[in-house]
């Protein structure tokens, strides 16, 4: 369930704006998608020019490209704290900073790492932002548990639909061997309630809304970078 729309130059504005708040000696959380890639790639370059800092990957695959960028890792139990993450949206509310994630079906661990790191910052493109969310939220649940959040879900007003994987029959399977439900609940005009309910659902690993994490968004545009700070 990706939200496409934003041109690659926007995607590396935002990135390399956001990538100037890394330091030396600094533990960076290393999100997921197509924006952050530009940010991992960005940081890859200052490693490669002397720059001291260790990534905590947040999905196989900005691990994977972390790994050829040269970037030094470190898992989530190996580090103290993380002084800053930078990882992506597929929508991003302009009036309080609440995201929508999971596009990548990465949302559970990018959660981990977005909110244990000290500083959350979000990298995106005009074509995610929205005054008021309405994206459909991806729901990690355990493979025994997706009809019985499916049913809570419609409980709570919305629609939820099992990720297809392409190029596989069947689902997608996550990075921690779950499966995803993407759920269409319209406007969603009390995210944070949304939120509570969908974390009480038992079954529910995780899902993709992240309320009152993000420190700064960074969009970028045409001619420049916009930036939000909720
Ligand atoms: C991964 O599961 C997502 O949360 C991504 O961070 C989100 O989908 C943004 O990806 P793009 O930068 O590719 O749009």
């Amino acid at each position: 369930m990706k939200t496409t729309g934003g041109t690659d130059a926007q995607k590396r504005r935002a990135a390399t704006a956001a990538v100037e708040a890394v330091e030396d000696g600094m533990v960076v959380g290393l999100g997921t998608g197509s924006t952050t890639a530009f940010a991992i790639r960005a940081i890859g370059d200052l490693v490669a020019d002397g720059l001291d800092v260790r990534g905590v990957p947040t999905s196989f695959a900005a691990r994977e490209l972390a790994r050829e960028c040269g970037i030094p890792l470190a898992d989530l139990d190996e580090v103290d704290a993380i002084d800053l993450a930078i990882d992506g949206a597929d929508q991003v509310a302009t009036t309080d900073g609440a995201l929508v994630k999971g596009g990548g079906a990465a949302h559970a661990r990018e959660k981990v790492v977005d909110a244990f790191a000290d500083r959350f910052l979000v990298v995106a493109d005009p074509s995610k932002t929205a005054e008021t969310l309405s994206h459909p939220v991806p729901v990690e649940v355990l493979p025994s548990a997706r009809s019985t959040v499916a049913a809570a879900v419609s409980a709570l007003g919305g629609d939820p639909t099992l990720r297809r994987a392409e190029k596989k029959d069947g689902p997608v399977v996550t990075d921690n061997g779950n499966l995803v439900l993407d759920c269409e609940f319209g406007t969603i005009d009390d995210p944070d309630a949304l939120a509570t309910s969908l974390s009480r659902t038992p079954g529910t690993v995780e899902h993709g809304l992240f309320v009152g994490l993000a420190e700064t968004v960074y969009v970028g545009t045409d001619d420049g970078v916009d930036v939000i700070e909720p």
